[in-house]
């Protein structure tokens, strides 16, 4: 039998850990522990009827095509409606700078892939989305943080990363972004700091990686050009853009795609045929119908609304529980699911999560969205899942477990 099965593990794998965040999902079993740590949609806006619809007709009228394999790429449909949806957002893309992923993960996946041998180097914001830094992981490279400012990343941070690496010869092999509301954060970068981070790029020659799950959801404020369109109107072909149907439409369908030049999106379906095959048809279908017969814009003012409302309500009990004198500090999103806390430099909220759940409240201990060099007294809110009645409770109790270990710790 054989024992050492870590030491035949491939050098990418051994040390690889997965998302360690996971893990502590399963520690928040108890019902009575509301759980702002999820980044999970609503099933309030779930569009439950117009699924069973869609998907009852799919199956009776192309049962055969959904149970047989299916182009790489992606299915017709969804790959037409997605330009249709990338035009009202000002892109304009063919099916040649378009490869249908299995969710937004798989688009991270594949990017890494495609970009990064071990010890290359992936310029990115303190803090950023912990799935990307597991994604990219797997390929081992070495991650280059910037803290992210209140108006998104800090582009001349960027610059004298890259300048500094430079000097050792070495050069990010892409800058990775969230822009709107991001995950974790909630910050959305500005104007400006879009087109200053186009000007770096093309500088240096560094590709951009725009991930784009929330765009549609903002709240308050004006929408801003996306940098793949900033990119467009100059140009183009420095932008690779990530999106994924899971907060929009629904997470389970496992549904999104990546937009860029044709060559690495070429290269990126090479790599899906040996990694995935095809992204199932079923799910393609109903993505599809989703963009194109469920009402979506409809949809997206009720998200809009239904999860803004949330944000608000989140925020005026922050106000509430979070004295000043209390030393926490939090970001104040225009949309998105997250909002990013900061609590006294003596509290490490990996340790708080422990303790918070007893209190019955739960959240993600900031120190996953780091690439290096974490910083322990940071958590992520998710405030889209739980209802206003449990949000407000929850801030509730988060203040009083806060509170108890302050005055622990003197
Ligand atoms: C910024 C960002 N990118 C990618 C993803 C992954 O999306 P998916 O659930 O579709 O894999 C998420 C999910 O939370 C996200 O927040």
């Amino acid at each position: 039998m054989i024992q050492d099965w870590n030491n035949r593990f491939s050098e990418n794998i051994r040390e690889y850990g997965g998302y360690s965040i996971g893990k502590l999902f399963a520690l928040l079993k108890d019902p009575e522990i509301i759980s702002l740590a999820g980044g999970l949609p609503s099933p309030d806006m779930f569009l439950i009827h117009e699924m069973r619809l869609v998907s009852g007709r799919v199956l009776e009228e192309d049962i055969e095509k959904v149970m047989q394999y299916t182009p790489i790429k992606g299915e017709k449909v969804l790959l037409d409606a997605i330009v249709r949806f990338l035009d009202r957002d000002n892109i304009r893309v063919t099916d040649e700078n378009i490869v249908v992923t299995s969710s937004g993960q798989h688009g991270l996946d594949l990017t890494g892939r495609l970009f990064l041998n071990p010890g290359d180097i992936v310029l990115l914001d303190r803090p950023t989305f912990a799935g990307a830094i597991v994604a990219f992981q797997m390929q081992r490279p070495e991650f280059a943080g910037v803290d992210i400012d209140e108006d998104g990343s800090n582009v001349e941070g960027f610059r004298a990363k890259i300048e500094s690496l430079g000097k050792d010869n070495k050069k990010p092999k892409f800058i990775y972004v969230v822009p709107d509301f991001q995950n974790p954060s909630g910050i959305t970068m500005s104007l400006k700091k879009r087109l200053s981070l186009l000007d770096l790029s093309r500088e240096y020659g560094i590709p951009i990686l725009e991930d784009s799950p929330y765009r549609d959801f903002r709240y308050r404020g004006e929408t801003i050009s996306s940098i793949y369109a900033l990119d467009q109107e100059s140009g183009g072909g420095n932008v690779i853009g990530l999106y994924t149907f899971s907060k929009l439409f629904c997470p389970g369908l496992r549904v999104g795609f990546n937009i860029g030049p044709p060559e690495v999106i070429e290269a990126m379906t090479n790599i899906k045929e040996g990694n995935i095959l095809n992204t199932p048809k079923y799910n393609q279908d109903m993505c599809a119908a989703f963009l194109t017969e469920m009402g979506m814009e409809e949809h997206i003012l009720k998200c809009r609304k239904y999860y803004g409302e949330k944000l608000e309500v989140f925020l005026k009990t922050m106000e509430k529980c979070f004295p000043e004198e209390m030393g926490v500090t939090w970001t104040k999103p225009e949309g998105g699911l997250f909002l990013w806390v900061t609590v006294p430099e003596q509290i490490d909220t990996h340790e708080l999560f422990y303790e918070a759940i007893k209190y019955k409240v739960a959240f993600v201990p900031g120190d996953v969205f780091f690439g290096e060099n974490p910083k322990r007294n940071t958590m992520r809110i998710n405030f889209s899942f739980a209802s206003k009645e449990q949000l407000a409770t929850a801030a509730g109790r988060l203040a009083e477990c806060i509170r108890s270990q302050l005055s622990l710790s003197g």
